[in-house]
């Protein structure tokens, strides 16, 4: 029993932990009581360059990069761009030692803006329009992951010398995530379903090809997984399958790409994929189904997105105004919301914030983060023990906004994204500016 359960009371005036497993690992409170990450105060941040504003710690993305060269020396981890996508962040995953996914000829520009070896970059998507796949196999992409059968054949005919691919393959494993992520199952619009004729199909389609040279197979499973066991299962089924299309089509195939999905926490207590673990799954598997298929050993791709940059990134908001409703709830409402972070809308994503212009120590009250945008359904948190005197125009941090987030976001209502602030031992650097109203009425060309 410790002293806060004898007398609840103390809790209020407990201030908010820091926790490392959602907060980058150079998180502190500086002597004035105010948050710094990488050695930057969040409320200079703010003051700097505004509010909205993604902060990213750049040690922290660098630092999981290498943590998954640790774990796996003999994988390729390929980043997968869909979480963040900027030229600076394309720089330090490469700089690291990852490859790249990227899945329109948009984040391939990024890539290759950044001067990532296109033969790094591995392009997805269920459907790629013709004239982005003209564009990734001029630009020399090393690989494309296919797709569907009119794709294998508009590959063929596009590629001058012969292009790698590699073949989506759902394994038909349920994760039981939300819907909108749950890509493993058979009946969904990524993939050729294992086991199934069109699977077949599409092997000999490719091996038909002169053009396509047949590297692997890929699969995906879902995302924000924190068990192991799906990958090792993964593992199994997709060597079956890669066995299989060597004993009846003639052809071994080199390659496994196992896909990304590696969760992350988002809020203090959330579980979160061990890497030892997942590392220790994988080899266990491959080994076991290696040996029962007299299979020889495949090289294993990783692709994870959110597991690299989620937790090195912060939001920052300002408060606009607190509401307390009768026998309701009390609103903090922040000049940011789904537009910034559509995931709580989209998803049912919770998470946590604080405030970071100083260090709170009197009581706290629950509060509802509510965003600034027009629709009842703009929150961004709930449940969340804030400083009952917390004022308009002080600065509240969201820890774990770096994937799926700048990615995610739109000019709903008018108003324009928020920039990307980078730090870094002390020093910011802005990485993507705010959008102004000027770049919003730029597109507008009706007058
Ligand atoms: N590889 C493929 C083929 C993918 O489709 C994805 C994610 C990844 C890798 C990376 O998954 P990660 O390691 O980041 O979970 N917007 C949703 C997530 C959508 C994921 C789409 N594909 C969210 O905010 O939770």
């Amino acid at each position: 029993m410790t002293l806060a359960d004898i007398f609840p009371s103390l809790l209020s005036g407990t201030p908010p932990r820091l926790d490392s497993a959602i907060w980058p690992r150079e998180t502190h409170y500086d002597e004035e009581g105010r948050i710094t990450v990488g050695g930057v105060a969040l409320a200079d941040i703010a003051d700097q360059y505004g509010t909205p504003t993604y902060v990213l710690d750049e040690n922290e993305v660098r630092d999981r990069c290498r943590a998954y060269r640790k774990y796996f020396p003999e994988a390729e981890t390929i980043y997968a761009g869909k979480a963040l996508l900027t030229r600076a962040v394309a720089e330090w995953v490469a700089e690291e030692g990852l490859s790249i996914d990227v899945c329109s000829a948009g984040e391939l520009a990024v890539a290759l803006s950044a001067w990532v070896d296109p033969r790094r970059v591995v392009l997805h998507g269920n459907g790629k329009p013709f004239g982005e796949l003209e564009t990734a196999i001029g630009s020399g992409v090393g690989r494309i992951v296919l797709d569907s059968l009119s794709e294998i054949t508009l590959v063929s005919a596009l590629a001058t010398t012969p292009q790698r691919v590699l073949l989506r393959v759902t394994p038909d494993i349920d994760v039981h995530g939300h819907p909108a992520v749950r890509t493993g199952v058979a009946d969904q619009k990524f993939g050729f379903p294992i086991g199934s004729h069109m699977l077949d199909e599409a092997v000999e389609r490719i091996v038909r090809q002169p053009n396509l040279e047949f590297a692997g197979l890929h699969c995906h499973i879902g995302s924000q997984i924190s068990d192991t066991f799906p990958y090792g299962e993964a593992v199994r089924r997709m060597i079956a399958a890669m066995a299989r299309i060597r004993d009846e089509h003639g052809v071994t195939l080199t390659d496994l790409d196992l896909g990304g999905g590696h969760a992350v926490a988002y809020r203090s207590g959330d579980a979160e994929m061990n890497l030892p673990e997942l590392a220790d799954i994988i080899e266990d598997s491959l080994d076991a189904a290696c040996a029962r298929h007299g299979f020889p050993r495949p090289r294993i791709a990783l692709e994870p997105g959110r597991a690299i940059v989620a937790r090195a990134g912060v939001t920052l908001y300002r408060v606009l105004t607190v509401k307390h409703i009768d026998d309701g709830q009390t609103y903090v409402t922040v000049d940011g919301g789904m537009c910034d972070n559509p995931r709580v809308a989209l998803y049912g994503a919770r998470y946590d914030a604080v405030v970071a212009n100083r260090h709170p120590t009197g009581p706290h009250m629950t509060a509802t983060i509510a965003g600034r945008y027009c629709e009842a359904g703009d929150i961004l948190a709930r449940d969340v023990r804030l400083p009952v005197d917390l004022r308009p125009g002080e600065v509240l941090a969201v820890p774990c906004t770096g994937a799926y987030h700048h990615s995610l976001a739109s000019s709903y209502n008018g108003v324009g994204r928020p920039p990307i602030v980078a730090v870094r031992e002390g020093h910011t650097r802005e990485l993507v500016r705010r959008e102004t109203l000027e770049d919003l009425m730029r597109r507008d060309v009706g007058r």
